[in-house]
C-alpha cells in the first residue's frame, strides 16, 4: 500500500515538474514517466534480474526488487555463502544460486537484466561481461576504481547498445527534482558556489566473521578476511570517502551546474582512524568549473555535528537540498538587537571617507527556511530507481543521461582522490571527457 502511495506521490510530483518544464526534456526516464505513466509503466512481462553481490546494499536493492510486480529474481549470485544463502531464501528458494557471475551469465540466457552491488573494484569487469552478454545492467555507484574502466564501461554500453544505469538515487528523489526544477527557474539566481559535505563519527569498519579467505574469494584477490569484509578502507578496492560517499553529492553539484570540473585541487590525510586503514578519514577539495564556479567539499569520519548537505548558493537565495530547504537572500528583518547593532554600525561608518566599515559583521540567517517540497517522502530514491530501472528494461529505454552523470560523478571521485594523494592540481584529462554524447 506504502509502495503504491509512494508511486502516486512520485507520478504527482512528476506531473507537477513536467506541467511547463525543461527538466522532463533533459532527462530520458523522467520523460519515460511522464509520456502517460499509468499505461506505460509495469506493462508487458515481468523482467528476469540476476543480482550479483547481495551484501548490505545489495540486500536493499532485492527488497525494492522482490516488490516490484513486473521484476523477477531468477538468480542470485554473491561469492560469500552466508549472502548467497540469505538471498535464496529471500527468493523464497525460487532463485538460482551462483558463486561466479560468469558461471550465472552462462547459464541463464533469458535474464533480461542484472543488478550489481559488489564492491567497487569488481564493477567495471562484471558489468563489462554482462553487457556483452547482452543484459540491461543495473551497477551500483561509484563505476569503476580506475578512470579508464569508467570510460570502457561506457564504451562497451554505447558499443553494445545494452542500458547501463549507475546507482545515483538523487535523480529520482521527487524532493532533488523539484530542487532542480526551481534552480533552473531562477529561484535563487544564478548559481555562484556549492558547498557539499557529508561527516559521520564512526570508524566505517565493519567486524569480521572468522573464516579463511580461501574459502569465499580469490585469495590473490583479498589477503585475509579483514581485506574481504572491510573492502573500503584498502586502496585495492576502494577510494574510500570519495568513491562511497562523494561520488553521489558530486554527481548532484554537476548535474546543477550542468557540466564537469576542469580544476581540482585537495588535500586529505588520516588524521584519526589510524588503524591501519589505508583510505583518507578525512577529505577536502575545491572542484573548479569552466566559468569559475566552485563546489567545495568535504567529508570526515570523526564528528557528525553537521551531518550531510548540499548547499546551493546563489545571489537570490540559498538551498539545502538534503534537509530540503530554501532561504531567499531578502528575508524578512532581523530581530531588534541585530537589527539595531546593525543599522549604528552602518550608521557611523557608511559616512566615513574610507568607504564604510569593513569589519560590520554579516549575521547568518537564522530563519527555518522554506521547505522545497511540502510532500514528507520516506524513500531516498531508491525504491523509484528501481523502478525506473524495471521501466527502462520493459521499454527499452537507454537514459543516457543518466550513465553520463554517473561517468562524471566517478570520475570527479577518482580524480579528487588523485589530487589528495599527489598534492597537484589535476585538470580534467581531455581522454576522459566523453565526445558526442
Ligand atoms: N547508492 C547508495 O546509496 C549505496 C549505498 C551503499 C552501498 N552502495 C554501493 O553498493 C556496492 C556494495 O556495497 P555494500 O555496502 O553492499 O558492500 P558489501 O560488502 O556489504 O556487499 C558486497 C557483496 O558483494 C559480494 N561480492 C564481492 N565480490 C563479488 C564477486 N566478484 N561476485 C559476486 N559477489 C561478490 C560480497 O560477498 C558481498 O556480499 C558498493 O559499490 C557501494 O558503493 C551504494
Amino acid at each position: 500500500m506504502k509502495k503504491q502511495e509512494s508511486r502516486r506521490d512520485f507520478l504527482k510530483q512528476v506531473a507537477l515538474l513536467t506541467g511547463s518544464t525543461v527538466l522532463a526534456s533533459q532527462l530520458s526516464w523522467l520523460r519515460g514517466y511522464a509520456a502517460n505513466p499509468s499505461e506505460k509503466i509495469f506493462r508487458g512481462d515481468k523482467i528476469r534480474i540476476g543480482m550479483i553481490g547481495i551484501g548490505s546494499r545489495g540486500y536493499l536493492l532485492f527488497l525494492h526488487l522482490k516488490d516490484i510486480p513486473q521484476a523477477e529474481i531468477a538468480a542470485v549470485c554473491d561469492i560469500y555463502p552466508p549472502h548467497l544463502e540469505r538471498a535464496i531464501r529471500m527468493s523464497d528458494n525460487k532463485a538460482k544460486g551462483f558463486r561466479d557471475h560468469r558461471k550465472m551469465l552462462d547459464e541463464m540466457k533469458d535474464l533480461d537484466a542484472v543488478v550489481i552491488a559488489t564492491p567497487l573494484h569488481t564493477h567495471a569487469t562484471i558489468t563489462i561481461d554482462a553487457l556483452q552478454a547482452g543484459k540491461q545492467v543495473f551497477c551500483e555507484k561509484s563505476m569503476a576504481i580506475l578512470p579508464e574502466d569508467a570510460l570502457k564501461m561506457v564504451r562497451t554500453a554505447l558499443e553494445t547498445g545494452n542500458l547501463l544505469q549507475i546507482g545515483h538515487q538523487r535523480m529520482f528523489n521527487p524532493k532533488y527534482l523539484h530542487a532542480f526544477e526551481l534552480l533552473r527557474a531562477g529561484q535563487i539566481g544564478t548559481v555562484t558556489q556549492i558547498r557539499a559535505y557529508w561527516h559521520r563519527n564512526s570508524s566505517w569498519r565493519r567486524s569480521v566473521p572468522k573464516g579463511n579467505v580461501a574459502d569465499f574469494a580469490d585469495p590473490k584477490m583479498y589477503p585475509d578476511m579483514e581485506h574481504f569484509i572491510n573492502w573500503r578502507l584498502y586502496r585495492d578496492y576502494s577510494r574510500g570517502l570519495m568513491t562511497e560517499l562523494a561520488s553521489h553529492q558530486m554527481q548532484v553539484a554537476n548535474y546543477i551546474l550542468g557540466s564537469y570540473p576542469v580544476k581540482i585541487m585537495g588535500s586529505g590525510s588520516i588524521n584519526y582512524w589510524k588503524d591501519g586503514r589505508e583510505v583518507f578519514d578525512n577529505v577536502n577539495l575545491v572542484y573548479t568549473y569552466p566559468d569559475g564556479t566552485q563546489t567545495i567539499y568535504d567529508s570526515l569520519t570523526s564528528n557528525k555535528h553537521y551531518g550531510l548537505e548540499e548547499q546551493i548558493m546563489g545571489p537570490k537565495g540559498t538551498m539545502e537540498l538534503e534537509a530540503g530547504l530554501m532561504w531567499t537572500e531578502t528575508p524578512p528583518p532581523a530581530p531588534g538587537i541585530l537589527q539595531l547593532i546593525n543599522n549604528i554600525e552602518h550608521g557611523l561608518f557608511d559616512d566615513l571617507p574610507l568607504g564604510g566599515a569593513s569589519w560590520v559583521p554579516d549575521t547568518p540567517v537564522k530563519d527555518n527556511g522554506i521547505p522545497i517540497l511540502n510532500e514528507k517522502l520516506e524513500d531516498d530514491g531508491t525504491r523509484l530507481e528501481m523502478e525506473g530501472f524495471v521501466h527502462a528494461v520493459q521499454t527499452g529505454e537507454k537514459y543516457r543521461d543518466l550513465l553520463k552523470q554517473g561517468y562524471y560523478a566517478t570520475i570527479v571521485a577518482l580524480l579528487g582522490d588523485e589530487a589528495m594523494m599527489t598534492g597537484k592540481v589535476i585538470t580534467m584529462p581531455e581522454e576522459l571527457i566523453l565526445k558526442n554524447f
